[in-house]
């Protein structure tokens, strides 16, 4: 949809007049899963889809909140931005509002805001992260409360977790608020360090493969992963002061391991361990331009993840089974939280239709889904566009 059909959208809805346009990206990871709320590495991009808004501040006490995407819209005053409505899409927004109530910052005027995402919701995009990015990066510019952009992007984390109930890392909301067009971002969750690395892949494609199998992000599974991460570092602890997975070696978990009775637990922390040494091998081999070094690694964190941190399943496997199997694809691993969503490969430009032929059709017979591909095109993070 363009922007003069989302205005046009908006004036149907709210009636004429001044108003302006946000705009935050979905994201992809290229490597580094399950290892932010570790305290490890990540290397996620932000993509040309997200979440846009259009807001304009009313004379009334009250704000309305409409999608284009959702059947769900509702009128809240004030009062309310502090408390969840259900299981609604709105709690995204709602939840970004009520921390900027919870630093004391007041909202004198109400306001009329319209939504439109184009990520595939339940891909593992970050449709979630662009809704609560887009409505941070909105009310702090239309309401002049300047705030940082990481201090934006830690709000989006708090209202996942205190809205959705999903004790989600920090990766998706700072790729989201923090992307840039052409770069991947290499962060540091521990100390929110982060570096920009240039992604020129001459003659490769970065293709999102969607099982359409949606990932559950919120079924449980995932908060189920975060505490079994937690009983790992306890079970650490007394043979070694860490506060989290992310402070550990390889050569540390080798040592270390044993002390970790739950055999569960133990390949949880193995794959957080050895996934955060993948990660930061990857980024030397970007900047080395040792591509297929990159793949390789790849592939390792998807059997990691598959293996020993267990969050693929039927559908992410079998895509990533029949990547393999095509020529010219570099590297192939699911991406997100897992549970169904996508796989990210890298796929010489010369191979990308024979790609998405061979594998959506294998896949189609296999699983009986009908799969969707997109070639990424890496973008900026959060900004205001009118
Ligand atoms: C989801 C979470 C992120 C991260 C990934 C897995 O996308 O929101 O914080 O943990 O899963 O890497």
């Amino acid at each position: 949809m363009s922007i003069e059909e989302l205005k046009q959208k908006f004036f149907e809805k709210y009636g004429e007049g001044r108003v302006n346009g946000y705009f935050a990206p979905g994201r992809v990871n290229l490597i580094g899963e399950h290892t932010d709320y570790n305290g490890g590495f990540v290397f996620p991009c932000a993509l040309s889809f997200g979440n846009y808004l259009l807001i304009r501040k009313t004379d009334r006490k009250t704000f309305r909140f409409a999608s284009l995407n959702m059947a769900f819209e509702t009128e809240i005053s004030v009062e309310d931005l502090n408390k969840p409505i259900g299981k609604e899409w709105v709690n995204y927004p709602i939840g970004v509002f009520a921390q900027f109530l919870k630093k004391g910052l007041k909202f004198e005027q109400g306001a009329d805001l319209l939504f439109f995402g184009d990520v595939p919701a339940g891909a593992g995009l970050s449709s979630s992260a662009a809704l609560e990015v887009v409505t941070g990066v909105a009310i702090s510019d239309v309401y002049g409360f300047d705030l940082d952009r990481l201090e934006i992007v830690k709000m989006s984390q708090k209202a996942e977790h205190e809205f959705a109930g999903v004790m989600c890392g920090i990766m998706d909301q700072f790729a989201s608020g923090m992307g840039k067009k052409d770069h991947a971002v290499y962060l540091n969750c521990d100390t929110l360090e982060y570096e920009l690395v240039p992604v020129l892949l001459k003659g490769i494609k970065i293709v999102i493969s969607n099982t359409n199998s949606p990932h559950k992000l919120d079924s449980g599974k995932y908060n189920e992963r975060v505490a079994e991460c937690h009983s790992a570092v306890k079970a650490i602890q007394p043979y070694k002061p860490i506060n989290a997975l992310g402070e550990l070696s390889p050569e540390d978990f080798d040592l270390l391991s044993g002390k970790i009775a739950d055999p569960t637990v133990r390949k949880r922390a193995k794959h957080v361990v050895t996934e955060i040494h993948r990660t930061n091998e990857a980024v030397e081999c970007l900047k080395a331009g040792d591509i297929a070094r990159f793949g390789v690694l790849m592939n390792g964190s998807h059997t990691s993840l598959k293996n020993d941190f267990e969050v693929t399943g039927f559908e992410l496997d079998t895509m990533v089974e029949e990547a393999m199997k095509v020529e010219g694809v570099i590297g192939t691993r699911m991406t997100g939280g897992g549970f169904g969503g996508c796989t990210v490969s890298l796929v010489k430009d010369e191979a990308v239709d024979k790609f998405i032929d061979f594998v959506g059709t294998n896949y189609a017979k296999k699983t009986g889904l009908t799969p969707k591909f997109y070639v990424a095109e890496i973008s900026d993070g959060g900004k205001k566009l009118f």
